[in-house]
C-alpha cells in the first residue's frame, strides 16, 4: 500500500513538474497568458475564466465525493440483513436534484456571468480617443493612424491607461487579432470592419498572435504592442509623422540605388523617397519601411530586428517564411551591405 502510494505521488509530482517546465524556461513576454492580464478588458476575461474554473472544479469534488459515499455505501448494504431498511424517497430525489436542478443553477451562473462579461467587454464604457486601423494581411499586420498620418507594420504603439480604440480589417482571408494579456480574440472578416477596445495598465510590450488559420505562415503572423508613458508616445508619433531623411553616407545613399533597383520600392512605400513614377496598383502591398529602424521586428514579428536577420530576410525570405509575397533579392554583397545600410537610416 505505501509503495503504491508513493509512486502515485512521485507520478503527480513529475507531471507538475513537467507541466511547469515550458513557462519557466522561456522569458514571459514570449508566452503571453490570458491568465496574466495586463489590461481591464483581460482582467475581467481571466476572472470569467476563474469563476468557471472554480466552478468546475466544486463541481468535481462534490461528484467525486458522492461516487465515494456510495461505493461504501454499496459495501455496507451488501452487509444488511433488511432490504427494507432503505428509504425509496430518497432515492427518487437524487435524480431531481443532483441531476436536474443543481446543473441548472451552476449553468444558469456561469452562463449568466459569461454574458454579463461579454456585455462589459463588448461595450467599455471608455471612450476612446486614438482609433487606429489594423489590416491583416498574409502574414503580418499593417498598422494605420489615420488622424496623424503614420503607417507601420506589426508594432502599434499606445500610451499607458488609454483606451485604444483598433478597428480590424482584412486585405484577403479571414484573421484573428489576439495580445492575450490585453483582450480576447477578434476576427478580421473580409469586407467588414470589428472594433476593438484595448487598454493596457502598465508600460510594457505585450505580444500577439494571429489566432485564426490564415495559411502557410500563419504561424509567424504576430505582432507586438508597445504600451509607453503618454510622453514617449507622443514622441514615437512625433518621430513616425516625419518622411524619411535622405540618406548622407555614401554607403547609404549607394544602398538607396539599390533599394531602387533591386525592385523594392514596387511593394515597400518609403515617405520622402523620390518615388512618384512607381506604379504601386498592381503589386499587393508590403510593410511601409519609413521607419523600419524604430521597430523591435520583422516578418510579422517572426525575427528581432537587427542586421544578421535583416540580411537573412532579404536574401532568403523564401527560406525563412515559405510562400510570403516576400521574393529572394539576388544581389551582390556589396550591394547588401549598402542595402543594409540605407535600411538602418529609416529610423
Ligand atoms: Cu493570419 Cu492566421
Amino acid at each position: 500500500m505505501r509503495t503504491r502510494l508513493s509512486w502515485y505521488g512521485f507520478l503527480f509530482g513529475y507531471i507538475l513538474l513537467i507541466s511547469a517546465c515550458s513557462s519557466v524556461a522561456i522569458s514571459p513576454s514570449n508566452t503571453p497568458s490570458t491568465l496574466n492580464p495586463q489590461g481591464p478588458a483581460a482582467a475581467r476575461l481571466a476572472e470569467l475564466w476563474w469563476v468557471m474554473f472554480w466552478f468546475g472544479t466544486a463541481v468535481f469534488v462534490l461528484v467525486v465525493v458522492l461516487l465515494f459515499a456510495a461505493l461504501l455505501r454499496g459495501r455496507r448494504g451488501t452487509n444488511a440483513t433488511d432490504p427494507d431498511n432503505q428509504s425509496i424517497d430518497t432515492g427518487r430525489n437524487w435524480p431531481i436534484w443532483g441531476g436536474i436542478v443543481l446543473p441548472l443553477v451552476v449553468i444558469g451562473i456561469v452562463f449568466g456571468y459569461n454574458i454579463y462579461t461579454l456585455a462589459a467587454v463588448e461595450n467599455p464604457n471608455a471612450k476612446s480617443d486614438i482609433k487606429i486601423e489594423v489590416v491583416g494581411r498574409r502574414w503580418w499586420w499593417e498598422v494605420k493612424y489615420p488622424e496623424d498620418g503614420i503607417t507601420t507594420a506589426n508594432e502599434i504603439h499606445i500610451p499607458v491607461g488609454v483606451p485604444v480604440e483598433i478597428q480590424l480589417q482584412s486585405a484577403d482571408v479571414t484573421h484573428s487579432f489576439w495580445v492575450p494579456e490585453l483582450h480576447g480574440k477578434m476576427d478580421l472578416i473580409p469586407t467588414r470592419i470589428n472594433k476593438i477596445v484595448i487598454q493596457a495598465d502598465k508600460a510594457g510590450v505585450y505580444r500577439g498572435e494571429c489566432a485564426e488559420f490564415c495559411g502557410l505562415q500563419h504561424a509567424h503572423m504576430g505582432l507586438m504592442v508597445v504600451a509607453q508613458s503618454q510622453a514617449d508616445y507622443d514622441n514615437w508619433v512625433n518621430a513616425q509623422e516625419q518622411p524619411a531623411a535622405a540618406p548622407t553616407d555614401p554607403t547609404a545613399q549607394q544602398g538607396q540605388q539599390v533599394f531602387m533597383s533591386a525592385g523594392c520600392v514596387f511593394c515597400h512605400t518609403v515617405r520622402g523617397l523620390d518615388d512618384k513614377q512607381i506604379d504601386r496598383s498592381s503589386v499587393d502591398l508590403g510593410p511601409d519601411l519609413t521607419h523600419l529602424d524604430s521597430r523591435l521586428t520583422i516578418a510579422g514579428a517572426s525575427l528581432t530586428k537587427n542586421r544578421g536577420n535583416l540580411s537573412g530576410w532579404v536574401l532568403d525570405a523564401q527560406h525563412v517564411k515559405p510562400g510570403s509575397l516576400m521574393p529572394n533579392i539576388d544581389i551582390n554583397s556589396e550591394e547588401l551591405q549598402a542595402l543594409l545600410a540605407y535600411l538602418e537610416t529609416l529610423h
